[in-house]
Parts: C-alpha cells; sequence; structure tokens
C-alpha cells in the first residue's frame, strides 16, 4: 500500500483512522476526501495538518469528476463518508440516499475503473437490525430499520456486488457503535456529557433499556488497518467491542464519572423503530488476531476527560445550527 484514499476522513472514526495511519504505516500517504458537512470539522484534524505525507480534498463522494480525479494516483480506498446519525435519518431521509448509497456507488464505479488494489467499505451492525437473544454472524441477512441503516445496507450490498460481478478488491467492515475523541455532540455519549458538563438534562429514549455494544475508536481503527492489510476480499468481516450495555447504565457511567447526579436523567419519548439489541459475532476478525483492547470503563473515562479538557473543541459545534437541529429533534419530546 502506498497512497490511501480516506474518505469521510474529517468525521470522527475517519479522523482518528487517519492519525493512526499515519503512524502504522510510516510510508504511507494519506488523502483525506470529505465534503465537511455539518459532521466534518478539520479541527479533527489540526494535529496532522502539517504532515507531509497527509492531503485534504473538499468534496463530495456522490460527484464523480473529483472523485476520480483523487482516486487516480491512490492505490487503496477506505470508505467512512457517510451521513450516519439514525435521529436525522428520520428527520431528513434524502442525504442519508444520496451520500451512503450514490455516494458509495459513485466510488465503487472509480475503483472498478482505476483499478484500486484494495477497497474497504465501513459499515455498520445496524444493517441487521435489531436481535433479541444471540448475535448476528456475517451471513446474517440484512434487516434494517431506519432510513440510516437501510442506506448503509444498500451501501454493503453495492459493494458487494462490485466484487461479485467485477472482481474489485473489496471488503465490509460492520462495527458495533464507536466512542471516543471527536464524536460529534449528537450521538449518546457526547451528547450526554457535554449536556452533563452544562448541568443540561440528559434526554434518554423510551425505558433506556436498549442495548448497545460499544467499541473503542481506536481498536476499530486497528481492526480496520488489519482488513486493509490482510483481509480477504469479497468477505464480510463484523467488529464488536463485546461490551453490551443498557443505554441506561452507559448514563450512569458517564454521569458516575462526572460526579454529576442522576436527576439529569429525563426520559423521553421513544425513537420510531428503535431497535432494541445489537450484538455481533466476531469469529472472522479474531482469527486474523484481533480483539477490542480497550476495556469500557477505561475507554469512557478517557473520553470524558477528552470531552473535559478540549470545551474548546465540542463548544462551537453547539452553535445555533445544532441548537435549532436540538429544538427539532427534542423540542417536542
Ligand atoms: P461522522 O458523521 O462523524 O463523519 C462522517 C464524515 O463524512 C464527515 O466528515 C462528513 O463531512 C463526511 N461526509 C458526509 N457526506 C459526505 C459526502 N457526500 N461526501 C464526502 N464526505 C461526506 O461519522 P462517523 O461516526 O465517523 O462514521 C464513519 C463511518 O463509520 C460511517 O460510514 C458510519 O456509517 C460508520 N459507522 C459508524 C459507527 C459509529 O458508532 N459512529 C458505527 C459503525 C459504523
Ligand atoms: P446513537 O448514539 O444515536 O447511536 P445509534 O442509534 O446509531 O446506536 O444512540 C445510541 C443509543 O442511545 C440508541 O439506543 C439511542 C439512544 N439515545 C438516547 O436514548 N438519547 C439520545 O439523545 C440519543 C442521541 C441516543
Amino acid at each position: 500500500m502506498r497512497k490511501i484514499l480516506v474518505t469521510g476522513g474529517a468525521g470522527f472514526i475517519g479522523s482518528n483512522f487517519v492519525r493512526y495511519a499515519l503512524e502504522r504505516w510510516p510510508d504511507v500517504e494519506v488523502v483525506v476526501f470529505d465534503k465537511l458537512t455539518y459532521a466534518g470539522n478539520l479541527a479533527n484534524l489540526s494535529d496532522v495538518d502539517d504532515n507531509p505525507r497527509y492531503r485534504f480534498v473538499q468534496a463530495d463522494i456522490a460527484e464523480e469528476a473529483p472523485v476520480r480525479e483523487a482516486m487516480a494516483d491512490c492505490d487503496a480506498v477506505i470508505n467512512f463518508a457517510a451521513e450516519t446519525h439514525v435521529d436525522r435519518s428520520i428527520l431528513f431521509p434524502r442525504e442519508f440516499v444520496f451520500t451512503d448509497v450514490v455516494g458509495t456507488f459513485t466510488l465503487l464505479e472509480a475503483a472498478r475503473d482505476l483499478g484500486i488494489a484494495r477497497f474497504v467499505q465501513v459499515s455498520t451492525d445496524e444493517v441487521y437490525g435489531s436481535v433479541e437473544e444471540g448475535a448476528f454472524e456475517e451471513g446474517a441477512p440484512l434487516n434494517p430499520s431506519s432510513p440510516y441503516s437501510a442506506s448503509k445496507a444498500g451501501g454493503d450490498l453495492l459493494a458487494l456486488a462490485y466484487a461479485k460481478t467485477f472482481g474489485v478488491p473489496l471488503l465490509v467492515a460492520r462495527s458495533s457503535n464507536n466512542y471516543g475523541p471527536y464524536q460529534y455532540p449528537e450521538k449518546l455519549i457526547p451528547l450526554f456529557v457535554t449536556n452533563a458538563l452544562d448541568d443540561q438534562p440528559l434526554p434518554l429514549y423510551g425505558d433506556g433499556r436498549q442495548v448497545r455494544d460499544w467499541l473503542y475508536v481506536e481498536d476499530n481503527c486497528a481492526a480496520l488497518a488489519l482488513l486493509l492489510e490482510a483481509g480477504e476480499v469479497g468477505e464480510v468481516y463484523n467488529v464488536g467491542g463485546d461490551c453490551e450495555l443498557e443505554n441506561v447504565d452507559v448514563t450512569r457511567r458517564i454521569l458516575r464519572l462526572m460526579g454529576k447526579p442522576e436527576s439529569l436523567i429525563q426520559y423521553v419519548a421513544d425513537r420510531p423503530a428503535h431497535d432494541r439489541r445489537y450484538a455481533l459475532q466476531c469469529e472472522r476478525i479474531r482469527a486474523l488476531g484481533w480483539e477490542p483492547a480497550t476495556p469500557f470503563d477505561e475507554g469512557l473515562a478517557k473520553t470524558v476527560a477528552w470531552y473535559v479538557e478540549r470545551e474548546d473543541w465540542w463548544r462551537p459545534l453547539k452553535d445555533p445550527a445544532f441548537q435549532e437541529y436540538y429544538r427539532q429533534q427534542y423540542g417536542e419530546r
């Protein structure tokens, strides 16, 4: 691998991956390709800005010309670019189809024409839908519940079809819920940490007993790097944190770490079609030698400490546009 195109590299997982990749592969160049939507932020990459092996391109993955131009001198692609927030997909589904389906398609077409040597499609456990008991393996049928997960499933299926039909050397990684530094403060953990810092309510959906499997972002970056190096093309790999927790349990741990009262918890109306539980079987990636390395309490403590220290990073994100979204999302609940 000589030069990787990292789409969505200015977002949460993408920017953590860029930092990780520049360290793991001292000879590899990284081109970040990102539209800089509300979730994209060059501040996430400020510490690699002066690295001569890093370059940034601002463009949309659904636009053919800039995609081809940026991909032309790369030999590997990892696609993080997506609209990613389930609640926003319920309010504004259109962008999800454009980016997560049409955008992925545009990248696949370019990868096929340009003979890209390796392509990782970054996906999510949400494509399998909810599971009450047991855990999904990679061959499980897709049963997405939200416009977000349905769009991601569309991207996955197109990717796998491009591997079969055109021999594009790609693989799909489906990870569970990531958490860690640089996560936009609309998602559960950063929203609750930043609200608690301001002594604002933490809006817990429904009975708060939905289960998510939590994965520290650096552990996911290690898994994705390993898949770029050694994953088998045409395959799907589940990447889970082996850490299932109810939302209310996560919330209480956050409050305990921060020394804030549980009275900040506010139960609000549930999300429509809210998946009850996600769970993955991950033997396939474990067989390559990967396992999640960060215990949840350690990862959560690091994450909370990061948000406490980096108010300069998150405070500007809770801007008037965010407040407007917050009113729309939570105002009537
Ligand atoms: P994020 O929302 O923080 O970042 C997404 C990035 O993609 C942003 O920088 C944004 O500007 C960029 N982007 C959006 N639309 C674009 C477009 N049309 N063209 C170019 N760039 C565009 O997301 P994240 O949490 O870092 O997630 C990254 C990937 O991982 C996504 O594909 C997501 O589905 C997947 N994933 C995320 C999680 C999680 O817990 N966050 C879990 C499993 C899978
Ligand atoms: P989220 O971070 O949106 O990730 P996802 O929906 O992709 O799993 O939400 C994680 C869990 O937390 C999910 O069960 C929904 C719940 N949740 C709340 O209870 N309140 C909130 O304000 C948010 C954002 C999420």
